[in-house]
């Protein structure tokens, strides 16, 4: 798939680069023909301007002024009458006869015109003067200026060859380059994609041992429809067990996948933390009493934050659970909350087995768990401290973790104080 994107990436940027090599090409070429052109249309002009014409009696004699500079081209002169007939051409013998019904049949052109004849160009400027001379013994009625243009029209037969290999060239270079970018810029997207289809097969694969465990209780309440609800409480606290895991899971992916579309709109309220930390450490009291572990809330008072309370609520919950479950009977948890130079610090420290250091890199990965043995009693999933990272990011803060085998993890969090968090 990603091959194929590739492929047309670089295409299709190469097609734009062409087309605009040739857009710029044909303007350079059309500008270029132009000036050049109207160079020597001037110069002909100029030219026509310059002759006279006199009758004498030998015939008609073609008064020419001296070429001002050494640059000027030689020009011919040719004389029709009205018929279209050659009366003269100057300098005699100019003109090759073969020539001449070329030229003779451009007169009536008001424009300069470019002919070609016999692999020759030449361009040709007609004039009618308005009184023609007329004798009775010789009267013409056009003047037609010529000047051989090879070399201008090799000049641009040449450059419209180099615009041709050049957008050729440029195109196939175009291809080439596009390629190797292409293939650098879909490496962030390559990743995300493959983080995503990782995330939605861990996310099958979790729901699918709780949907078994479900379906066999249920086909065993069914075998034995005498059997009372009583008799068949096992069964049922087991499904009741297993759906309220799976409705935590969804819940949980449900979010992540949201925060990934930035689907989830904070609510940011001024808001207590100190009075929001205390009630989150009043939940977790039985629990942690349950364990015989000691949980002790060390915060300042007065503590306000610009906040989406619920959001915090979620973080706080999934830290404390965390350092309840992973921390055994007898131990120690510690919450703490205290204004600092920037801003406010939350910590959650335990007592617990600590983090192993090859984990630590990973434990905010989504479904990483770190001592997978051990967990699967436990039962997470692996998602709480993904979902952390979201919502401390949200609200601009950080989050880090300090731990030592066997010895406990520190959670700290700081949330900077007077700036809009993103949603
Ligand atoms: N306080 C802690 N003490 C020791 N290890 C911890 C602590 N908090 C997190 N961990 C380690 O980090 C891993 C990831 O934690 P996380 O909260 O994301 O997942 P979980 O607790 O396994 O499952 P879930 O929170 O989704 O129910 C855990 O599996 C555990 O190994
Ligand atoms: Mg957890």
């Amino acid at each position: 798939m990603f091959q194929k994107t590739r492929v047309r990436l670089a295409l299709f940027n190469a097609a734009v680069l062409f087309f605009l090599l040739v857009l710029g090409g044909s303007a350079l070429f059309v500008y270029t023909k132009h000036r050049l052109y109207q160079g020597i249309d001037e110069d002909l002009a100029r030219r026509v301007a310059q002759q006279q014409v006199q009758i004498g009696r030998g015939g008609l004699k073609l008064v020419v002024r001296p070429p001002r500079g050494v640059d000027e081209a030689p020009v011919a002169t040719l004389i029709w009458d009205e018929r279209g007939a050659l009366i003269a051409s100057l300098p005699e013998g100019a003109v090759p006869d073969e020539f001449v019904d070329a030229f003779a049949k451009r007169l009536e052109a008001d424009e300069p015109q470019t002919l070609e004849v016999a692999g020759h160009s030449f361009r040709a400027l007609t004039v009618k003067p308005n009184r023609p001379p007329s004798l009775s013994q010789a009267s013409f009625a056009y003047l037609q200026i010529i000047r051989n243009v090879d070399a201008e029209q090799a000049v641009l037969s040449r450059l419209l060859i180099g615009i041709i290999a050049g957008s050729l060239l440029g195109a196939g270079l175009a291809v080439a380059a596009g390629f190797v970018l292409a293939g650098r810029a879909l490496v962030p997207i390559r990743a995300a994609w493959e983080k995503q289809q990782e995330f939605v097969a861990d996310a099958s694969h979790e729901l699918r041992t709780p949907l078994a465990v479900v379906r066999t209780h249920t086909e065993l309440l069914l075998r034995h429809p005498e059997r009372t609800v009583l008799e068949s409480s096992q069964q049922i606290s087991m499904i009741l067990k297993e759906t309220r895991r799976m409705s935590g899971l969804v819940a949980d992916l449900l979010t992540l996948a949201r925060s990934d579309s930035g689907q989830i709109e904070l609510r940011m309220e001024q808001m207590q933390i100190d009075r929001l930390l205390a009630e989150t450490a009043e939940q977790f009291e039985g629990l942690a009493e349950l364990k015989e572990i000691r949980l002790t809330a060390e915060i300042e008072p007065d503590l306000t934050l610009v906040a989406d309370e619920e959001r915090l609520r979620q973080l706080f919950v999934i830290l404390l659970d965390n350092a309840i479950k992973y921390t055994p009977e007898g131990g120690r948890i510690t919450l703490s909350c205290r204004r600092h130079a920037h801003g406010i610090e939350v910590s959650v420290t335990d007592t617990g087995h600590g983090i192993d250091p090859d984990d630590l890199p990973q434990i905010f990965d989504r479904f990483y768990r770190g001592d997978k043995a051990r967990h699967r009693q436990e039962g997470g999933y692996g998602l709480g401290l993904a979902i952390a990272k979201w919502i401390v990011e949200a609200h601009h803060g950080r989050i880090k973790v300090e731990s030592h085998l066997g010895q406990g993890t520190t959670f700290s969090i700081s949330f900077p104080q007077k700036k809009t968090p993103k949603g």
